[in-house]
């Protein structure tokens, strides 16, 4: 009989830089034409963000918000170590980055071997990292292996085209070289004090991006851009029931599996209603509190239109996380969300079980 912890996390590229650039997708949305100057300017800010934003452009709350955001992920290193998992499932959004104008399946299960990953080297690939330095002063050399369980993987698969979900599956990645961020930064953050991340892992990469993920590439623009949007992403109550599918097919399995949604929550830049200067704190918090209070119908009964208005696009992870919770009756240990209003998005930590 299986025992199955649950994990929510964040994977925000932004930790990967020094303190004094963590800020900087406010500060080029700043340098947008298209949003109203008096938007732009801090004197009309409140004094939540313009604190934060300060007179050193956010360097020193990013000290303080890397100082919460190790702390979280020490703690759910911590859990995941103590409860030595066969293998780590994660649902991460792939912002075209393995997936691209010939092919956007909704989701896939990923069934590869061991992987050999150079976080630096394949960072034009993977969320804005080409160029920068990073906090660890690593180099273009600097690699990890990625450890797989293909033998699991492929039983995940297997199970969730039994059951009826219709689960893209792929033995090797497509146009990536390695693996995207919300993979790759979820173990090195796991691993901030760079001890080694030895935990076998299977990547199940979404379509969160949906109407953006080729049209945008699934990142950051001006205003202006127009170009057409894409069909959309699954909506957020599928995720819940392909969640709750692979909850049962692990379950029915003999190992011990960890279940992790790796996304930070509402993101500034896909957030038209607060300018893109900001994420949309209320609609988070309201999601937050509906995950404590175990309140599933809150999640289930959010539109994608919803979603999407609040740029919370990759919290659709998420939805695949507390979609499997519900179906095992797992119950929250800890949560913590920590807010922010310069540094892109809010971030949420939570562990659910083992049982
Ligand atoms: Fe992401």
């Amino acid at each position: 009989m299986a025992e199955i912890l649950g994990l929510g996390l964040s994977h925000y590229p932004m930790l990967c830089v020094p303190d004094a650039n963590m800020a900087d997708i406010l500060a080029w949305t700043m340098e947008d034409p298209d949003i109203p100057a008096h938007e732009k300017d801090p004197a009309n800010w409140t004094p939540a963000m313009r604190g934060e934003w300060s007179n050193d452009r956010g360097a020193a709350a990013a000290a303080e918000h890397r100082r919460h955001l190790v702390r979280n992920f020490d703690r759910a290193r911590a859990v995941l170590d103590d409860f030595q998992p066969d293998a780590v499932l994660i649902w991460g959004d792939d912002q075209y980055e393995n997936f691209k104008e010939d092919l956007i399946p909704p989701w896939t299960v990923c069934i590869y071997p061991d992987l050999e990953v150079f976080p630096w080297r394949h960072a034009h690939e993977s969320a804005a990292m080409e160029g920068r330095r990073n906090v660890w002063n690593e180099g273009p050399d600097q690699r990890f292996m990625l450890r797989g369980r293909p033998d699991v993987a492929k039983h995940l698969a297997t199970g969730l085209l039994e059951a009826g979900i219709d689960v893209a599956y792929a033995y090797k990645p497509l146009h990536h070289a390695s693996a995207g961020h919300a993979f790759v930064n979820a173990a090195l953050y796991l691993d901030y004090h760079r001890r080694g991340f030895d935990h076998p892992v299977i990547m199940m990469p979404l379509n969160c991006y949906g109407r953006r993920v080729v049209s945008a590439r699934g990142f950051l623009t001006r205003f202006s851009h127009d170009a057409p949007p894409d069909p959309p992403s699954p909506p957020p109550w599928r995720f819940m029931q392909m969640g709750a599918a692979v909850a049962r097919v692990l379950r029915d399995s003999p190992h011990r599996i960890a279940l992790v949604a790796s996304s930070s929550w509402s993101h500034a830049f896909l957030c038209d209603r607060t300018w893109r200067l900001k994420p949309d704190t209320p609609a988070d918090t309201r999601l937050y509190r509906a995950m404590l209070e175990h309140d599933y119908a809150a999640w289930e009964n959010t539109s994608l239109a919803q979603i999407e208005a609040s740029g919370q696009h990759e919290l659709l992870n998420w939805f695949a996380l507390l979609g499997a919770m519900r179906e095992l009756d797992m119950q929250v240990q800890w949560a913590e969300m920590i807010r922010t209003d310069v540094f892109n998005s809010n971030k949420v930590f939570v562990q659910y079980g083992p049982v």
